[in-house]
C-alpha cells in the first residue's frame, strides 16, 4: 500500500520507525489544517518525520505549498476518502484543557507565579530550553499536590527553565525544594527570588551529565524533570532524578514529547524506568504547552520544514505528556558521568 512506501521512505531517510498508521495521520492532519505547526502538532510523529511525510504527499500531488501554507488538494481529499482517513478532531475538553484538573484553589499560586516569573531568563539554544507555559507550571503543581507528592514533602528538580521550583516553594507547602540547573542564569534567578520572597529553595549550578552530588543522593520524596530528548540524555535526567529519591514511594514528574521521540524511543524509555525500580502510575497526553523559544529558525527541523513560518511566541505547538512514575522497588540506577552530546539523535527537532 502506499502508505507503506511512505513510512518506509522516512525510515530509510531519517532512520525514523514510522508505521502506515503513522502517515495516514500526517494526511489526516493535513486534512485538518493548512497551517504547518498545527499539522506537526496533530501528526503526533518525530517532526523530521512529518516533514518526510508531506514531501511525499506533494510528489504525489495530494498537497501543495502555497507560500507559507499545506493546502490539501481534490486528488488528496479523495486519496483520504479512498483510505477512510478523515479530519483529526481532538474532542479536548475546553475548561481543563485536557488535564483533568480543576486548577480554581490554585489562582492565587497562578497569580503568585505570574508576578514573580516576570523577569525569567529567556530561553537558550545552547542548553536545549524551551519552557512551559505558566498555567502548565502550575499544574504541574496542582497535580503533585493531589498525589501527595508536594505538602511536607523535600523535593528535587532537576533543570529548571520551567520554574517548577518556584512554583512549588511558592505554595509554602514542602519542606525543602531544591533546582538543579546547568545555566547560571536561572540559578541566579531562582537564587535572587528565594530570597526575595523568603521561600524555601536553593539552586545550584550543576551539569547533569555528571553525577549527582553524594549529598543529594537518595533525599528526596519527589522529583520534576523535563529532559531533553535523545535516549541517553532522557536517562541522563531521569536517572538522576530517580537516584535521588529515598526509595519506595518516592515519585518522579517527567515530561515526553511525540514530537522528538517516536513510540519506539517511548517503548526504551518506559523500560528503563520499569528498571530502574519504577512504575508509570499517570500519563496525561499533551499536559505540557510550550512557549516559542526565540531560536526557532536555527533549530534542527527548521531547514526540513516544507513552508517555513515562525510562530507566534503564544502559539503553543510543541506540546509534551507528563508522566508520573513511583519507586515500587529500591532505585537501580547507576550514577555515572554520561560524556560527550547528550541532545541529539535522529529524531532530535528542536536542539
Ligand atoms: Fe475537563
Amino acid at each position: 500500500m502506499e502508505l507503506e512506501g511512505i513510512a518506509q521512505r522516512i525510515k530509510e531517510k531519517h532512520g525514523i520507525p514510522v508505521t502506515a498508521r503513522d502517515v495516514a495521520r500526517v494526511l489526516g492532519a493535513a486534512l485538518t489544517s493548512a497551517d504547518i505547526w498545527r499539522i506537526v502538532d496533530l501528526a503526533g510523529l518525530p517532526v523530521l518525520a512529518t516533514c518526510e511525510g508531506l514531501q511525499a504527499f506533494a510528489e504525489r500531488g495530494w498537497v501543495q505549498f502555497v507560500d507559507d501554507r499545506v493546502w490539501i488538494t481534490a486528488e488528496g481529499q479523495k486519496t483520504a476518502q479512498a483510505l477512510g482517513i478523515g479530519p483529526i478532531q481532538e474532542l479536548r475538553c475546553p475548561r481543563c484543557r485536557g488535564r483533568g484538573l480543576e486548577l480554581e484553589p490554585f489562582r492565587s499560586l497562578t497569580q503568585e507565579f505570574a508576578r514573580v516569573a516576570k523577569d525569567r531568563p529567556e530561553a537558550a539554544q545552547e542548553f536545549d530550553q524551551g519552557y512551559v507555559t505558566e498555567e502548565t507550571t502550575v499544574a504541574r503543581i496542582a497535580l503533585a499536590f493531589a498525589r501527595g507528592d508536594l505538602a511536607g514533602k523535600e523535593i528535587i528538580v532537576l533543570g529548571d527553565d520551567d520554574l517548577v521550583s518556584l512554583a512549588a516553594a511558592l505554595t509554602r507547602l514542602p519542606k525543602r525544594v531544591v533546582a538543579l540547573d546547568v545555566d547560571a542564569r536561572i540559578v541566579e534567578f531562582l537564587s535572587r527570588t528565594a530570597k526575595a520572597e523568603n521561600l524555601a529553595l536553593e539552586a545550584h549550578l550543576h551539569d547533569l551529565r555528571d553525577p549527582l552530588p553524594s549529598e543529594l543522593v537518595r533525599r528526596f520524596d519527589t522529583f520534576f524533570c523535563d529532559p531533553t530528548e535523545s535516549f541517553r540524555g532522557y536517562l541522563a535526567f531521569a536517572h538522576r532524578g530517580i537516584s535521588a529519591l529515598r526509595g519506595p514511594g518516592g515519585a518522579g514528574y517527567l515530561g515526553l514529547t511525540r514530537l522528538e521521540a517516536s513510540l519506539a524511543k517511548w517503548q526504551r524509555i518506559q523500560k528503563a524506568l520499569l528498571e530502574a525500580g519504577a512504575v508509570i502510575t499517570d500519563l496525561f497526553p499533551n499536559f505540557h504547552e510550550y512557549v516559542n523559544w526565540p531560536y526557532i529558525e536555527t533549530m534542527r527541523a527548521w531547514a526540513f520544514l516544507p513552508v517555513k513560518r515562525v510562530p507566534g511566541k503564544f502559539e503553543p505547538w510543541y506540546r509534551s505528556a507528563l508522566i508520573r512514575v513511583e519507586l515500587v522497588e529500591e532505585p537501580r540506577v547507576e550514577n555515572v558521568r554520561y560524556a560527550g552530546d547528550i541532545f541529539t539523535d535522529e529524531e532530535a527537532a528542536t536542539t
